[in-house]
């Protein structure tokens, strides 16, 4: 029998208890932040991959400066996976276009060059912005089009003076190259490192250079995929984070961000120093990380760990409570 014969086909409670269901399942399951990600450096302890795969975790992208995803820790439906092609070197390489054709579709955003104007042991590509320009157009431009459309970005320069300079030379040089269309980009990747209304003013700098002064429209807009507070205590590098996150969630144009970085304190660089870090040595959340995974309205707090050993099952339990969700919602319109 159907069970919706019983009642009226408009009934006044239909639409009250659509609401009521959806708040009570929005209660239940936390919903992800589209905007918040992780900068991956491969942390392979499975406890720390389960806290930030949970259910109530609002982490939804991630990326690990290379084209090629951790799917050992981070299976392929947990997260966006967003590909960065970090110098020349691997922009001519031809597994970088294999790997990138292999990824899943829920991968559309490519990165390119990482930090050009800083040198090699820092990180960065340590390219000229000629030779950058050149590569760009003959190497990331054509991901534009073909079969997969890829929405590419600008190479991110360093936070910096020079990193500004880097990026009006390698527009020069782009329409040097390319007097019509110069280097075309879809977003812009951005790199900060400091206190927060550093953050806010190298925001607004380069949303003046590539969106006011040069009126475009709509306009670009921006991926922050590095930032952190370097070398502070906690309390003043929880305070950056704290002024950070809701600036970021707020500013329209600013469309992901990731934390430097979700790793253990053991793991953290010299130059940024162990504050930064979202989980201590034996992989509790830091005041940091806490914060990062959205406190304790979420359910996190200092101190806590991830369960080991049930990471592979989480992206099945999702697709499962998905289809609960949208069966609860057909049932409850039909009737
Ligand atoms: C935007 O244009 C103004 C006026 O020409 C100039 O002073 C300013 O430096 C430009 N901003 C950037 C970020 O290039
Ligand atoms: C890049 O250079 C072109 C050509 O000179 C100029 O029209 C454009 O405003 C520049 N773009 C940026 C972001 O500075
Ligand atoms: C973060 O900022 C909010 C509002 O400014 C404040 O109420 C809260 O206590 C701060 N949290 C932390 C961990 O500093």
């Amino acid at each position: 029998m159907n069970p919706c014969i019983s009642r009226s086909r408009y009934s006044s409670h239909s639409i009250p208890l659509t609401v009521l269901h959806l708040f009570l399942l929005s209660l239940v399951f936390a919903q992800d932040n589209p905007k918040r990600g992780i900068a991956y450096l491969g942390d392979t302890h499975e406890n720390d991959n389960s806290l930030l795969l949970s259910d109530k975790s609002p982490i939804s992208w991630y990326y690990n400066w290379s084209p090629y995803p951790n799917t050992q820790q981070i299976p392929n439906d947990a997260l966006e996976f967003a590909p960065l092609i970090h110098g020349i070197d691997e922009a001519e390489n031809s597994r970088t276009s294999s790997a990138l054709n292999s990824l899943p579709r829920s991968s559309r955003h490519l990165l390119s060059f990482n930090e050009p104007d800083g040198t090699r042991d820092s990180g960065g590509s340590n390219i000229e912005p000629e030779d950058a320009a050149r590569a760009y157009i003959d190497h990331i431009v054509p991901y534009r089009s073909g079969d997969r459309q890829w929405l590419i970005s600008h190479p991110s320069s360093t936070g910096s003076p020079r990193g500004l300079e880097w990026l009006r030379s390698f527009n020069k040089s782009c329409y040097e190259i390319d007097e019509e269309n110069g280097c075309p980009t879809d977003f812009i990747a951005v790199h900060w490192y400091g206190a927060f209304d550093g953050l806010a003013g190298w925001l607004g700098t380069l949303n003046e250079f590539y969106n006011t002064n040069t009126s475009r429209d709509p306009p670009l807009g921006m991926w922050v995929t590095e930032m952190a507070l370097p070398q502070q205590d906690e309390e003043a590098t929880v305070q950056m984070m704290n002024a950070s996150l809701p600036y970021l969630d707020n500013l329209d144009y600013v469309e992901k961000y990731a934390w430097f970085g979700a790793f253990r304190t053991d793991d953290a660089n010299e130059w940024t120093g162990d504050g930064v870090a979202l989980f201590d040595d034996d992989g509790s959340l830091t005041d940091l990380g806490a914060l990062y995974m959205g406190g304790e309205e979420r359910g996190f707090e200092k101190g806590q760990r991830g369960e080991g050993g049930s990471t592979s099952n989480a992206p099945a339990d999702r697709k499962l409570l998905l289809a609960l969700i949208v069966a609860t919602i057909v049932t409850i319109s039909i009737c």
